[in-house]
């Protein structure tokens, strides 16, 4: 029987509604008619009997398999439409109207940094992405989102599977490109002994990464693997969190200053290694919060060495646990707050509680987002402006920056 598809689910499923009830439909879009075996609520591999007009061939030859990419089979402008919509539909929700002013998207071939899998197979080794809803892994050398430097290392991920991969384990291997070349960050492989540790040192040499740790234990660390946030210079700890692109960096960075200009003092909370502390000090003082501190000793090193800013504070605290009180919260001008996933409903109370007038929020969770700017909005904050940024451009997932105003 055919089904209408409706709308598209937080995932990126085609949603139709059928006489059992809704039906997912994978890799369809709105208005599209199709049909296939549903098989508990789901059709995997639908026939599209009439095609939306915004259906494009996917640009990618691993797509059909790999898990990577959700929404290759759909225009550009779709995408960005539709990431816009889940944002406002989310707000309404909550009771918030509110126009998304525009999506920056990231160009092809952007993304800096990507988690590997890598597996030992009968025949050698495999290294790539996760097949969808499989834990398969699938190989993607003409992956289209990789910025090429990532794409090249594949060779190596191979050799250290080869080396260093359990027979039935699979290793992650977060892999960064810094300034001074690749990180690689391997958890998940057999045990570090000296005849693994001297194979990783020949590769780390050999394809001259930055650094390479395995586990907790640091392979090799031939440069610094630094990273330039405004005018400082940072070397993050293995693994750290980095945003995805280039492009997308440089987006939020110019909102977050945007959005607090001529504030004198502000604070940044989930600070990270300095993304927006470290090109906010230029021109005011900072206090940046985060519960890594490794993270921030990496920031505090960074401000340090760079020259002409003004004065950054930081501490390590958990902000679901230990959220800034008022009292804190109503020593600065502005605040920027980059929460996880999760959101930060405990943080959000005390800055309703408080008098702080200039929020700005970056989220890549337009769920969590939402309720804590309905909380935001009981406490007399009007949503000024927010925008998308997408940095991971053919998947469902959604990042966005927003100001909210207090007067
Ligand atoms: C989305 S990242 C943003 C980092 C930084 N703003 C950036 O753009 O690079 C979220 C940050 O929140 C930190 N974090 C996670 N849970 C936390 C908590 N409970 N308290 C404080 N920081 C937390 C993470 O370590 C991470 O650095």
């Amino acid at each position: 029987m055919p089904f209408t598809i409706d709308r598209l689910s937080l995932l990126a499923d085609g949603v139709a509604h059928g006489p059992e009830g809704t039906v997912h439909v994978a890799m369809a879009l709105p208005g599209e008619l199709v049909e296939g075996t549903v098989e508990n609520g789901r059709i995997a591999a639908p026939s599209i009997l009439t095609p939306s007009p915004d259906r494009v061939k996917a640009p990618c030859p691993h797509y059909r398999a790999c898990g990577g990419c959700l929404l290759q089979h759909a225009s550009d402008a779709f995408v960005a439409g539709w990431k816009g919509q889940v944002v406002e539909t989310a707000l309404a929700g909550r009771g918030i109207a509110a126009r998304v002013a525009r999506v920056e998207t990231s160009p092809e071939f952007s993304r800096r940094r990507a988690t590997f899998s890598g597996r030992r197979t009968k025949k050698g080794t495999l290294v790539g992405f996760h097949a969808r809803a499989s834990d398969t892994v699938v190989e993607v050398p003409r992956c289209r989102i990789l910025r090429p430097e990532l794409l090249a290392v594949l060779p190596a991920l191979n050799a250290m599977t080869a080396a260093g991969a359990s027979r039935k384990g699979e290793i992650a291997f977060a892999v960064t490109l810094s300034e001074a070349g690749l990180e690689i960050a391997a958890r998940g492989g057999k045990e570090m002994d000296p005849a693994l540790f001297q194979t990783l040192a020949g590769l780390a040499e050999a394809h001259d990464f930055a650094r390479l740790s395995w586990e907790a234990e640091t392979v090799a660390a031939r440069r610094p693997a630094l990273q330039s946030f405004g005018a400082a210079r940072v070397n993050p700890p293995p693994g750290a969190f980095l945003q995805a692109t280039a492009a997308g960096e440089a987006a939020l960075v110019e909102f977050v200053l945007d959005a607090t200009r001529g504030a004198a003092r502000i604070a940044d909370l989930f600070a990270g290694c300095g993304t927006f502390a470290l090109p906010l000090v230029a021109t005011a003082e900072v206090h940046a919060v985060e519960s890594e501190a490794e993270m921030l000793a990496a920031l505090d090193r960074g401000w340090r060495q760079a020259q002409g800013l003004k004065r950054l504070t930081h501490e390590a605290r958990d902000l679901f646990r230990r959220p800034l009180l008022p009292d804190e919260i109503d020593r600065f001008d502005a605040v920027v707050i980059d929460p996880p996933r999760a959101g930060a409903e405990a943080q959000v109370a005390e800055i309703a509680a408080s008098s702080l007038r200039d929020l700005t929020y970056v989220s890549c969770n337009p769920v969590t987002f939402a309720r804590d700017a309905e909380r935001l909005v009981q406490a007399g904050f009007a949503l000024a402006d927010v925008i998308v940024v997408d940095q991971f451009r053919y998947s469902a997932h959604i990042e966005l920056a927003a100001r909210f105003r207090r007067t």
